[in-house]
C-alpha cells in the first residue's frame, strides 16, 4: 500500500483531497496547526519520517489582497516550502503534485492561457506562486505543477456559499463582468488526480512538468454569479430581484488581478487522457441541481 502525504487538509482543496485520497493507500494529512510550512526544518523532518510514494501539496497561502503586504510570509509559504516538498520528495524517489494558479498570468492575452504563454504576475500572491512553480521545476523530479483557476467549494466562504449568501439576504447584487476565468469546483480537481496516484512512479516521472488544469471554458463572476442563482436548488428562499453587471474598476482591492485568466487544459487532457467537466456541468453537480 502506498504511502501518501498530503498538506493543506482544511483547505477548498484539501478537504476534498482527503476525502478522495484516503481509500488509495496510506494517508497522512497534515493541516497548519499540525505542521506550519515557515517552519522548513520541521518540514523536511515530517517527509522523512513518513517517507512518502506521492506527496500532494494543497497547502498555500492564498489571501491575495493580503499578500501585498505579508510578501515575506506568501514567500515562505508559496515558494520555499514547495522547494523543500520537491528536494524531499526527489530523495524519496516519490511523485510530488503541486498546485499554482492563472494569477502567473496578467490577463492581457483576452483568449485562453496555455502553458506556453508568457506569465507577468499582477499581484504579490501571484509571483510567490510563480516563484513556487519555478523552484520545484528547477528541482526537478517527478513533479507535477497544476495551474488552477477559480476554485469554488461549497463549504466555507468562497465565492459560490457568498453568492447564496447574498441572494438570501439582499434585493440588489452587483458583480463584476469583466473578469473571465474558469471556475473549478474543488472536488472535481481533487478527484481527477485519483487515477494518477494509482499509476507507478514511473508513469509520472515521464509526465513531469506544468500544466492547466481548470474547470472547461470561460465565464464572467458575472455569468457564473447568474449560473449559481438558476441552479440554486432552494432557489425559493431567494429574494434578489436584480442582478447588476459591475466593472472591476468600481470595487478597488489591494491587489490587481487578471481581467481574462481562463486556462486552456488541452495538454492535461492531451496527456493523461483525463478532462474536468465543463464548468457549468460541474457546478450542477456542486449544487445537487
Ligand atoms: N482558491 C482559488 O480560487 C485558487 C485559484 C487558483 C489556484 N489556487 C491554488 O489551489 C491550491 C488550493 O487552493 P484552496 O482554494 O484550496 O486554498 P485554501 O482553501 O485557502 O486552503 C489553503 C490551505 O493552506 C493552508 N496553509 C496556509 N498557510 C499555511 C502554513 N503556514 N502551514 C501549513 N498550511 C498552511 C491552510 O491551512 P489551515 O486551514 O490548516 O490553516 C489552508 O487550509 C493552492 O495552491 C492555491 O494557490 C486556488
Amino acid at each position: 500500500m502506498s504511502k501518501i502525504l498530503l498538506f493543506g487538509k482544511r483547505g477548498q482543496l484539501g478537504w476534498e483531497l482527503n476525502q478522495t485520497l484516503a481509500p488509495l493507500g496510506e494517508l497522512f494529512a497534515f493541516d497548519s496547526s499540525e505542521l506550519d510550512l515557515t517552519d522548513l526544518a520541521q518540514l523536511r523532518q515530517a517527509i522523512r519520517r513518513v517517507a512518502p510514494q506521492f506527496i500532494v501539496n494543497a497547502a498555500a497561502y492564498t489571501d491575495v489582497d493580503r499578500a501585498e503586504t505579508e510578501v515575506d510570509l506568501a514567500q515562505k509559504i508559496n515558494a520555499n516550502a514547495p522547494r523543500v516538498m520537491a528536494e524531499e520528495a526527489r530523495e524519496l524517489n516519490a511523485a510530488f503534485v503541486h498546485y499554482s494558479t492563472d494569477y502567473v498570468f496578467d490577463g492581457k492575452k483576452n483568449s485562453a492561457y496555455a502553458e506556453t504563454d508568457a506569465t507577468n504576475p499582477l499581484n504579490a500572491y501571484g509571483q510567490s506562486k510563480l516563484d513556487g512553480e519555478q523552484a520545484v521545476a528547477q528541482v526537478g523530479g517527478a513533479a507535477l505543477v497544476l495551474r488552477t483557476s477559480w476554485v469554488y467549494s461549497l463549504r466555507g466562504n468562497g465565492f459560490v456559499p457568498k453568492v447564496l449568501a447574498w441572494a438570501r439576504t439582499q434585493k440588489t447584487l452587483r458583480v463584476v463582468a469583466d473578469q473571465i476565468g474558469s471556475p473549478t469546483w474543488a472536488r472535481a480537481l481533487a478527484e481527477i488526480v485519483a487515477p494518477l496516484l494509482q499509476r507507478d512512479g514511473g508513469y509520472l516521472r515521464e509526465r513531469a512538468g506544468l500544466y492547466h488544469l481548470g474547470g472547461l471554458g470561460g465565464v464572467s463572476r458575472f455569468d457564473f454569479a447568474r449560473e449559481i442563482l438558476r441552479l440554486d436548488p432552494r432557489a425559493d428562499e431567494q429574494i434578489i430581484e436584480r442582478l447588476e453587471p459591475a466593472l472591476t474598476a468600481e470595487f478597488p482591492t489591494p491587489a490587481q488581478r487578471p481581467l481574462h485568466s481562463a486556462l486552456d487544459c488541452s495538454r492535461f487532457e492531451e496527456t493523461f487522457n483525463l478532462q474536468l467537466p465543463a464548468w457549468q456541468d460541474a457546478l450542477r453537480q456542486a449544487l445537487g441541481a
